[in-house]
């Protein structure tokens, strides 16, 4: 079954006992037994419930390669639940670029517990073989990474970890299951903030992680039932919803994006435009040979960095908000949103300055988004023909 077809028929889609064309909503903590030694197939949701069932069943079906899906209750959750398998005395490698709140939580809470991490230029595999230490668990990957879209050749630094013992963890939510399959390329874990685009609409937050081994599977049930982070029935269900017309936003929205990149890269005003999509991006030919398209995202930055509250102020269509991934086109501010949890001088790094904005392409009609864009910046000076 194809992709666009499996996401309406490859999974408990369609109520088998009424036949109603969306599955049921079962919003229910708890289930009856019949008797103190029957137990059913759910007893109490944190354990299990067929509408989270379902989408746990939707995403494993979806993410190619993948037999085990778990949902939880943010993206955050999902990476929580998949980092805390790890141990004190623990090591990880990480991208240097990667979202704000994995970094915080990667500095921050684990290190509490002590498992350490390096982060290494994701764009170099040498780099993660260089950083693997005898201690060294796990890779962990985010590519495109956010903000900056740098790439990692998926296959040859999971490669890498499976020479050396060692799991490959990615966070696959700019690509999506639709433009890229990282179980595929020999990554062991696949982690979606299902906030973002499998959702699709910006009216729920909620994780995904995607296995086909089954000792992660195991693993991952444990920490779902034992640290709680469970996606609720309702949010299953509107995530089920999102998700069916995933193939048709994504095909729309690419094709949107990738024509705003290259406005934007022509544009006098832009100093800089960073999309995989773009053949002058340094990762392009490794991203061509792993995933679709370029995708939805793409970040920025004005030749003139304090220009950016005026441009934000300009634009019409895209809201100006934290989150990507949504049916509208969001603008992101990545060192007071998505970043602001980093410390100043690990932003710097990352390349997360004052001038750099993070753009999510919608369904909005693209010609509308060029004009308005376009207005945009001509009104921070300049003329972008
Ligand atoms: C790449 C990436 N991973 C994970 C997350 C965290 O997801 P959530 O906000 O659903 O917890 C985000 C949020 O922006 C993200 O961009």
């Amino acid at each position: 079954m194809e992709f666009d077809t499996r996401l309406i028929h490859g999974y408990p889609v369609f109520d088998e006992h009424t036949g109603a064309s969306s599955i049921p909503k079962y919003q229910a903590s708890t289930f009856m037994q019949k008797d103190l030694d029957e137990v059913g197939e759910y007893r109490y949701t944190r354990f299990g419930n067929p509408t989270i069932t379902a989408l746990e069943k939707g995403i494993a079906a979806i993410e190619n390669g993948g037999k085990f899906g778990f949902a939880f209750a943010s993206g955050m959750a999902a990476i929580s639940a998949v980092l805390l398998n790890f141990k004190a005395g623990d090591h990880l490698v990480l991208c240097e670029n990667i979202y704000g709140g994995t970094f915080q939580l990667v500095t921050q809470v684990m290190r509490d517990f002590e498992i350490s991490a390096t982060f290494v230029d994701e764009t170099d595999p040498a780099a993660w073989e260089a950083a693997i230490q005898p201690n060294t668990r796990a890779f962990y990957l985010e590519t495109p990474s956010n903000p900056l879209l740098s790439i990692t050749d998926i296959k040859t630094v999971a490669a890498i970890a499976k020479r050396h013992g060692l799991a490959t963890i990615i966070d696959n939510t700019f690509m999506t299951p639709d433009l890229q399959s990282p179980l595929l390329l020999g990554a062991d874990v696949v982690i979606h903030s299902a906030t973002k685009f499998i959702n699709g609409h910006s009216d729920v937050v909620a994780g995904l992680v995607i296995t086909s081994d089954a000792a992660w599977a195991a693993k991952l049930r444990q920490k779902q039932a034992v640290l709680g982070g469970i996606l609720g029935p309702e949010d299953a269900w509107l995530v089920m919803r999102g998700m069916k017309t995933l193939g048709l936003r994504m095909k729309k929205i690419c094709t949107s994006a990738q024509k705003i990149a290259e406005f934007l890269q022509k544009s006098a005003e832009v100093k800089e435009v960073y999309y995989p999509g773009l053949p002058a991006h340094p990762g392009f030919a490794v991203h061509q040979k792993q995933a679709k398209s370029g995708g939805a995202v793409l970040s920025f930055r004005l030749q003139d960095g304090p220009a950016v509250k005026e441009f934000c102020r300009a634009l019409r269509l895209p809201i100006l908000a934290v989150s990507l991934g949504g049916v509208e086109s969001i603008l992101s501010f990545p060192m007071t949103m998505s970043h602001a949890c980093v410390p100043p001088k690990d932003r710097l790094r990352q390349g997360v300055t004052e001038d750099l904005l993070r753009l999510s392409v919608g369904i909005e009609d693209a010609d509308d988004l060029l004009s308005d864009l376009s207005q945009a910046l001509k009104k921070i000076g300049g003329n972008n023909e």
